[in-house]
């Protein structure tokens, strides 16, 4: 993953550096600026640096600096990952599919949804799609079948699929408590399932649920609240009759994200959960993403049965304010 940056100080530089991200530079960037950054620790690229000119004044005074960053490019290295991700034709699952292709996995993203042809067309060579139902056992079944026979493994099960109902328990259906359970939870076990066979026998995999800072509780969500809480519960669960197979299974809640589920909220309901965020903004897709890529790699191998919040700090409050 790159980043493009334009700095006046290579105080920046240092700090990123300092946290392990490696960085290629070019263009105007001071040599004392390079070797201050490589004096903290960090990597800085050879050859890039042989093309790094200094400014016409020298090492001092404000420069303007534009540099590529290799953000932690090895550590999140997925070349060779096989992985899939449902409910990833559009939102936050389509971000975790991109991120993971991006960062060299072959990547499967399920929908229930049929693709069409433009996206079909823009699809990267190492992105696959699969249209099945993930409620359905035997399409879900049929679905990790054929991942194993075209791919003969399974290195990273995104359990993304989600829809709300949002109704207060005065007016929830029944039918509205169904189809939220059944998408949500049921479509998680019935996935992990079916990766547990193929990782297991492969002595490893990496299943990440995404859950939702819902699980703690939210005004008309009795359903949903109760599906991603069931997912937490699931994941732990997981984790411990998993580890012995050498498969971590953790879970993602994030708060608000600007996928097409949020811009189907009213207007006002949007400002009102704005103004209840800590962080200022409205969380994107690649948010989650970035998280699903560090559970994904060999740096996270040590970590299973946990959940990360993703969601500007709102987990801090009550459902309640
Ligand atoms: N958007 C948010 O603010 C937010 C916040 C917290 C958690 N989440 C969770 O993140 C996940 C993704 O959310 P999103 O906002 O991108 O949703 P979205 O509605 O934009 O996308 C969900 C996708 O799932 C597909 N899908 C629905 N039912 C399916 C099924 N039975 N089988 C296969 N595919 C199916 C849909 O066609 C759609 O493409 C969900 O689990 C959601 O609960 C979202």
């Amino acid at each position: 993953m790159f980043i493009f940056m334009n700095s006046t100080t290579c105080q920046e530089t240092s700090l990123l550096v300092t946290a392990g991200l490696a960085i290629h530079s070019f263009g105007n960037f001071p040599e004392k600026k390079l070797s201050d950054a490589a004096m903290t620790g960090g990597r800085v690229d050879d050859d890039r640096a042989a093309m790094v000119t200094s400014d016409k004044d020298g090492i001092a005074g404000p420069t303007t600096i534009t540099f590529i960053m290799d953000m932690g490019r090895e550590a999140m290295e997925l070349n060779g990952k096989i992985a899939l991700v449902t409910g990833a034709g559009q939102g936050i699952g389509k971000a975790i599919a991109l991120a993971l292709a991006e960062a060299g996995a072959q990547v499967v993203i399920n929908d229930i949804r049929e693709p069409d042809a433009e996206e079909l067309r823009r699809d990267p060579a190492n992105i696959f799609r699969y249209t099945a139902n993930v409620t359905r056992k035997r399409e879900t079944e049929e679905m990790f079948r054929w991942v194993k026979t075209k791919f003969g493994r399974l290195d990273i099960l995104v359990n993304n699929v989600g829809i709300i109902k949002d109704k207060s328990i005065f007016k929830m259906e029944e039918e509205d408590w169904d189809r939220v359970l059944e998408t949500n939870l049921k479509s998680c076990f019935l996935c992990s399932q079916q990766a547990a066979f193929i990782m297991a026998e492969q002595k490893s995999g990496r299943i990440i649920n995404i859950s939702s800072r819902a699980w703690l509780g939210g005004y008309g969500q009795a359903n949903y609240s109760a599906s991603k809480g069931g997912i937490i519960s699931l994941t732990r669960t997981l984790a411990i009759e998993l580890a012995k197979h050498g498969i971590t299974v953790n879970a993602i809640a994030p708060g608000l994200i600007d996928s097409p589920m949020y811009q189907s909220f009213r207007d006002d309901v949007k400002e009102r959960l704005l103004k209840m965020q800590p962080v200022n903004r409205i969380g994107k897709p690649e948010d989650v993403a970035y998280a699903v890529l560090f559970f994904a790699s060999d740096r996270a191998s040590y970590i299973t049965g946990q959940t990360l919040y993703v969601c500007g700090g709102k987990s801090l409050f009550s459902g309640i304010q």
